[in-house]
C-alpha cells in the first residue's frame, strides 16, 4: 500500500519556490532541447509511454513520459496500457494511450514556415477508463480538427486521422483536446511534420455540381482534412511504402462499374519532370499503376466512362487532387481524355501538352463543391476524335476544407511574450546559464518582496450574487511581480471570443455579481460551457497580480477544483474563463433558490450520501490545495457558496485564486481581517495569523451548514442560534446533534454516521488551530462516516439498538493506524493521478481499514 507524504515543506518553501520557477522556466527550454531528436519538426509522439517505438515507415515514436521530451502545458492527463489479453498482437504503438480529463494540449516547438502533416492515432483498448465511451474535440492553429468526436463504431482497427494545415509559422504549435461528456478524450500518437514546400497550392479550379472553370484563391487560410486517398489501379500502400507515410486504398470498391476499367502497371521508377508531381506528391507505387478504360469490353468504349463515386460530407467544400502518368500509351500525343466531377464539369487531360513525355508524373487539383447527395462522382472517358480511345487514372485524393474557428488560442502570442525562451532557444545552453541567474535574481528580490494587497477582483463568487454586507471585500496575497511569472500559457482568448461566448456580455446570462465585476455564463465557439469573470472596468487592479493569478490557477488541476480555461488581458480587459458549473453552488441546494425545486424531485434530492460526497469532494480539493507540489496555498475564504456542483452533483472548490500561495509563514501578520463572517477561524481574529487550519475551521463550519441547512450566521434568530457554529456545537455537546438537522434529513441520516459526522465537525471548529485536525484528517473521517451510512443502508436497519456490532465490513484487523501518519494518494498528483480510476483509491482502502479502528 502506498503511503507517500504529501505534506508541505514548511521552512523551505521559498526555496520551492525558486525551485519551481526555475522549472516553469526550464520547461520549454527542456522541449526545445529536445526538438532535435529526429530532424527538426518532426514530432512522432508514443503517447502515454516512456518508451520509443519504431513503427512503419522507419518513424521513431517517442514516449511522451521521457522527461523533457515535450511539455503537457495544461490540463490533467494520465497513461494507460492496454490491459486486454490480446494487447500482445496488436502493434506497441497503441497499446498506449495519454487519456484527458480537463481541456489539454500538447506543444510542440517548431523552426520553420510550411504547411504541416498532422496525423492524430486512436486505438479504443480496453483499460480502466473505457476509450470507447470518450468523445472529445481536438484543435490546432486556429482549426477546429474533430469535432464530438467519437471512435464508438470503429473499434476493431486504429484510427488514424490526418490533417494539412498550410501557412504554419514557426514557433508553438499546440494540439488541443478538449474531452465533452463524459470528460475523457485520448490519443494513441501524434504525428507533426512539415510537408515540402508548395505541398498545399493557394488557389485552384472552382468545381460547382453546375460546372465551373473560374478559380477559386484563399486556400491557404483553410487547413485540410483528407478523407479519401486512393491508390488508383493499385494495392493498398502504408506508410511503410509511402514516402511521407500516409495510407493508400485500392480503388476497386469506389468504382461504379468494374468491367469498364482495367488495371495496368509499369515497373520502372516514373520520369518525374522538374518543377512537376514529385515523390513526395505521391510515391512511385501511385504513379506506377492506374485504371485504364476495359477496350475489350463489349460496350461501346467510344461512349463510356470510368466513374467512381465517393461518400463525402453534403455541401462541404474539398480540395480534389488527381493523380495522373501517362503509363498507357505506347508514344508519346496518342492519349487525350476528358476529366469529369459530377455531370457538368469536364476538363482535357492531355498528358503530352501537359508535361510532354511518357511516364512523367502530374497532378490537378480542383475545389469541389459537393452537392446534397453525400456523393461525389468522378469519371474519366475518352473524346471524341483521338487516337486512341482510352482514359486513365493513377491516384486521388479527397480532402475536405476545414475552415479556422476563432476560439482556438494564439500558439504564437506565446512565443512573443516570452523572451526568455526565445534568447534560450538561439543561445542553447548559454541562456540556461543566464536563466539560472535570472531566476536565482528573482528570488532574492522575492525573498525580499512585502505581501501586497492584490487581487480582490478575483474575489467575486463565480456563483451566489451579491456578497452579504458582513462579508469583508479586503483580501492579501503574497505574490512576486517578477516577469518569470508572466507565462503565457496557450490559455489565451482574444476579446471577440469572450463577446461570442457571453452575447456581448448579455445581462440575461449574467449568472453572479459582486464589488469587483459580474460573473457571466457563457458558451465558447467550441461548445464549452463556461463561467465568465469580468473585472469591472476602472477597477485597477495591476496587470502583474492579474497574470500572476493565472500563472498560478493554471497550474492547478484538480477534480475537485475549478479550472481555469482562460483568459483574456485585451484592451486592458481582465477576464477569467473557468469551466462552467451546471447546479451551481452548493449553498443553493441547501437552502437557496435550488432547494424548493429539489424536495420534489427524489433524483436531486441533496441525500446525506449525496451531501458526504460533496463534503468529501471539497476536502479533497481543499487537501490538495493545502498539500500539492511544492506550494501550499490556503484558500482563505471557504464557504458554502464558494463549493460548486457540477452537473453529478460532483464538489468543486472555486475561488481559490485569491488565496495566500505560500508558506505557512509566521512572520507574515495581515492587517486587515480577510475572509467571510460566520465561517471565520477565530484564532485568525486573535492573531491575523494565517494557517491552513484556518481553513479547516471555515470547512467546519460548512460541514454544519451541510447538516443543518441554514445559514452560517442568522441575524434573525434568537441570540443563542444566530452563529451556527456556536449553536451547533453546544448541540453536539449534548449528544443531540440530531435535533437540529436539516428537516428533510430527519430520520434518514444512522446515527453512527451522525456521530462520525459531529465528531469531525467538533475537532475543525477548535478554538485553536493546533487542535484542528489536517484537511486530510478531516477527509478521511468524512470516509470513513459515508462508509458508516453506506453500510447502514445496505444492512437496515436499527444497528445502533443492537449490541452487534457485526454490521461493520468484516476486514482483518489492523493495528490502531493514527490517521496522522498515512496520506492519501489518489488523485492529488496533478499529472500523474488519475483521480476517477476504476481502482479503488487510497482513501477508500483507507475507510475499510479504520472501520476496523472504529471497534
Ligand atoms: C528514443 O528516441 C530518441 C530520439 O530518437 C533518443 O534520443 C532516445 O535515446 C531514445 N530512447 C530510447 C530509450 O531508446
Ligand atoms: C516565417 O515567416 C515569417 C513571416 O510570416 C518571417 O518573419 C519568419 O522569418 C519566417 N521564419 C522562418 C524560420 O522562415
Ligand atoms: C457536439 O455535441 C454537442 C452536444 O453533445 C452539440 O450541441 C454540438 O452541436 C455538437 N457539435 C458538433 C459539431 O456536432
Ligand atoms: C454506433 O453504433 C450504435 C449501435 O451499435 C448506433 O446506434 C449508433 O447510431 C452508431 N453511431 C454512429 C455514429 O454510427
Ligand atoms: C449543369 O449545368 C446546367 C446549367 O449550367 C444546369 O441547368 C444543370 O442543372 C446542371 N446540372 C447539375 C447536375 O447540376
Ligand atoms: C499566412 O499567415 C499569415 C499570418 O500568419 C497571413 O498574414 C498570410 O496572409 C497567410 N498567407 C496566406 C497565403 O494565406
Ligand atoms: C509495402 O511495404 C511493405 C513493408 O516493407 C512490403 O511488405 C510491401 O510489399 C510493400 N508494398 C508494396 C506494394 O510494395
Ligand atoms: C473487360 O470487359 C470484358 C467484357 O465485358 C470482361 O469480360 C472483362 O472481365 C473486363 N475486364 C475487367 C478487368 O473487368
Ligand atoms: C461521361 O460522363 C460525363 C459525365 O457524367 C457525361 O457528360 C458524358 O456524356 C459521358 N460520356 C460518355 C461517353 O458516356
Ligand atoms: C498531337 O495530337 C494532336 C491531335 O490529337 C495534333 O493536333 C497535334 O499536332 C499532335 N502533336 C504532335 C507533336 O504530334
Ligand atoms: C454518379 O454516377 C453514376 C453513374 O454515372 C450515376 O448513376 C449517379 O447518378 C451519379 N451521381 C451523382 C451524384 O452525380
Ligand atoms: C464524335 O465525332 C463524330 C464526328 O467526328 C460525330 O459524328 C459523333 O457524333 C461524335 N460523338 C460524340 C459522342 O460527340
Amino acid at each position: 500500500m502506498a503511503m507517500a507524504k504529501l505534506r508541505c515543506p514548511k521552512p523551505e518553501l521559498r526555496f520551492s519556490v525558486c525551485l519551481l520557477l526555475l522549472l516553469l522556466l526550464l520547461l520549454p527550454q527542456l522541449s526545445l532541447l529536445s526538438s532535435t531528436y529526429t530532424a527538426p519538426d518532426k514530432y512522432f509522439i508514443n503517447c502515454g509511454s516512456d518508451s520509443n517505438v519504431t513503427a512503419g515507415g522507419g518513424r521513431i515514436f517517442v514516449g511522451d513520459e521521457k522527461p523533457g521530451s515535450l511539455a503537457l502545458s495544461t490540463g490533467k492527463s494520465s497513461s494507460v496500457n492496454d490491459a486486454s489479453s490480446s494487447s500482445a498482437a496488436s502493434p506497441l504503438l497503441y497499446q498506449t494511450a495519454r487519456i484527458f480529463t480537463t481541456p489539454s494540449s500538447y506543444d510542440l516547438e517548431i523552426d520553420q514556415n510550411g504547411t504541416y502533416m498532422v496525423r492524430l492515432h486512436f486505438y479504443p483498448f480496453s483499460s480502466r477508463k473505457n476509450l470507447f465511451d470518450a468523445q472529445f474535440s481536438v484543435s490546432a492553429s486556429r482549426f477546429p480538427l474533430l469535432s464530438n468526436f467519437s471512435v464508438r463504431n470503429t473499434s476493431t482497427s486504429p484510427v488514424i486521422k490526418e490533417f494539412l494545415l498550410p501557412n504554419i509559422s514557426a514557433g508553438k504549435f499546440r494540439i488541443y483536446f478538449t474531452p465533452q461528456e463524459p470528460p475523457l478524450a485520448f490519443v494513441n500518437a501524434i504525428e507533426v511534420f512539415v510537408a515540402p514546400d508548395d505541398f498545399i497550392p493557394d488557389s485552384a479550379t472552382h468545381v460547382t455540381a453546375s460546372g465551373g472553370n473560374s478559380k477559386l484563391g484563399g486556400l491557404l487560410s483553410h487547413a485540410f482534412h483528407p478523407v479519401h486517398r486512393i491508390n488508383v489501379g493499385g494495392e493498398i500502400l502504408t506508410a511503410d511504402n509511402d514516402t511521407l507515410w500516409r495510407n493508400w486504398v485500392p480503388d476497386d470498391e469506389y468504382l461504379f462499374s468494374s468491367e469498364a476499367a482495367k488495371n495496368s502497371r509499369r515497373s520502372d521508377p516514373p520520369n518525374y519532370q522538374d518543377g512537376r508531381a514529385d515523390k513526395y506528391d505521391a510515391p512511385d507505387l501511385v504513379y506506377n499503376t492506374a485504371k485504364e478504360m476495359n477496350t475489350s469490353s463489349d460496350r461501346d468504349y467510344d461512349f463510356f466512362n470510368i466513374t467512381w463515386r465517393f461518400g463525402v460530407d453534403k455541401n462541404a467544400r474539398h480540395l480534389v487532387r488527381v493523380h495522373f502518368c501517362d503509363i498507357i500509351s505506347k508514344s508519346v500525343n496518342d492519349t487525350q481524355f476528358n476529366l469529369y466531377v459530377y455531370s457538368n464539369f469536364s476538363k482535357v487531360i492531355d498528358p503530352y501538352e501537359e508535361i510532354g513525355h511518357l511516364a512523367a508524373p502530374f497532378y490537378y487539383d480542383l475545389v469541389v463543391e459537393s452537392d446534397n447527395s453525400g456523393i461525389m462522382n468522378i469519371s474519366v472517358g475518352p473524346r471524341n476524335g483521338t487516337h486512341v480511345q482510352t482514359a486513365f487514372l493513377n491516384g486521388l485524393e479527397i480532402m475536405e476544407l476545414i475552415q479556422e474557428s476563432g476560439s482556438v488560442p494564439d500558439e504564437n502570442e506565446s512565443s512573443k511574450n516570452y523572451l526568455l525562451v526565445i534568447v534560450g532557444s538561439v543561445v542553447g545552453g548559454v541562456a540556461l546559464l543566464i536563466s539560472l541567474a535570472v531566476v536565482f535574481l528573482l528570488c532574492f528580490k522575492y525573498r525580499k518582496a512585502k505581501p501586497v494587497e492584490v487581487s480582490d477582483w478575483l474575489a467575486i463568487p463565480l456563483f451566489g450574487g451579491m456578497r452579504s454586507p458582513g462579508e469583508s471585500r479586503e483580501r492579501t496575497a503574497t505574490v512576486s511581480r517578477s516577469p518569470v511569472c508572466n507565462l503565457n500559457l496557450g490559455l489565451k482568448l482574444s476579446f471577440a471570443d469572450i463577446q461570442y461566448a457571453t452575447n456581448n456580455f448579455d445581462m440575461k446570462l449574467l449568472i453572479g455579481e459582486g464589488g469587483f465585476g459580474k460573473v457571466y455564463k457563457g458558451t465558447l465557439r467550441s461548445g464549452i460551457k463556461v463561467a465568465v469573470k469580468r473585472s469591472q472596468p476602472g477597477h485597477g487592479q495591476g496587470f502583474p497580480e492579474f497574470q500572476t493569478e493565472i500563472t498560478v490557477l493554471s497550474k492547478i488541476r484538480h477534480r475537485h477544483l475549478v479550472s481555469l480555461i482562460g483568459y483574456c488581458d485585451e484592451r486592458s480587459e481582465m477576464i477569467l474563463v473557468y469551466e462552467f458549473m451546471e447546479r451551481g453552488t452548493l449553498r443553493d441546494h441547501l437552502y437557496g433558490s435550488n432547494r424548493d425545486n429539489e424536495k420534489s424531485t427524489v433524483s436531486f434530492e441533496l441525500s446525506w450520501i449525496r451531501r458526504l460526497e460533496i463534503c468529501i469532494g471539497a476536502a479533497k480539493g481543499l487537501h490538495y490545495l493545502h498539500s500539492s507540489s511544492d506550494i501550499c496555498i490556503i484558500h482563505r475564504d471557504v464557504k458554502s457558496t464558494n463549493i460548486l456542483l457540477d452537473f453529478h452533483f460532483v464538489a468543486k472548490v472555486s475561488d481559490f485564486g485569491i488565496s495566500r500561495l505560500g508558506p505557512l509563514d509566521q512572520t507574515h501578520v495581515s492587517t486587515v481581517v480577510k475572509g467571510t463572517f460566520g465561517y471565520l477561524d477565530p484564532e485568525y481574529f486573535r492573531c491575523l495569523q494565517l494557517t491552513k487550519k484556518s481553513d479547516v475551521f471555515s470547512f467546519g463550519v460548512v460541514l454544519l451548514e451541510v447538516l443543518c441547512a441554514r445559514r452560517p450566521i442568522s441575524n434573525l434568530l434568537p441570540a443563542e442560534e444566530i452563529n451556527l457554529a456556536e449553536w451547533g456545537l453546544s448541540w453536539h455537546k449534548k449528544g443531540e446533534l440530531e435535533k437540529i438537522i436539516d428537516p428533510l434529513l430527519v430520520g434518514k441520516i444512522n446515527p453512527n454516521s451522525l456521530r462520525m459526522f459531529g465528531g469531525i465537525v467538533e475537532k475543525c471548529l477548535r478554538e485553536y488551530g493546533v487542535d484542528r485536525p489536517s484537511m486530510h484528517d478531516v477527509l478521511w473521517d468524512l470516509e470513513y462516516a459515508l462508509q458508516l451510512q453506506q453500510t447502514a443502508r445496505n444492512r437496515e436497519p436499527h444497528e445502533d439498538s443492537t449490541p452487534d456490532p457485526s454490521w461493520v465490513l468484516p476486514v482483518p484487523a489492523f493495528a490502531h493506524l493514527p490517521s496522522e501518519s498515512i496520506s492519501i494518494s489518489n488523485d492529488e498528483i496533478p499529472m500523474a493521478g488519475f483521480s476517477d480510476s476504476s481502482h479503488p483509491s487510497a482513501s477508500e482502502v483507507f475507510s475499510l481499514i479504520k472501520i476496523d479502528e472504529a471497534r
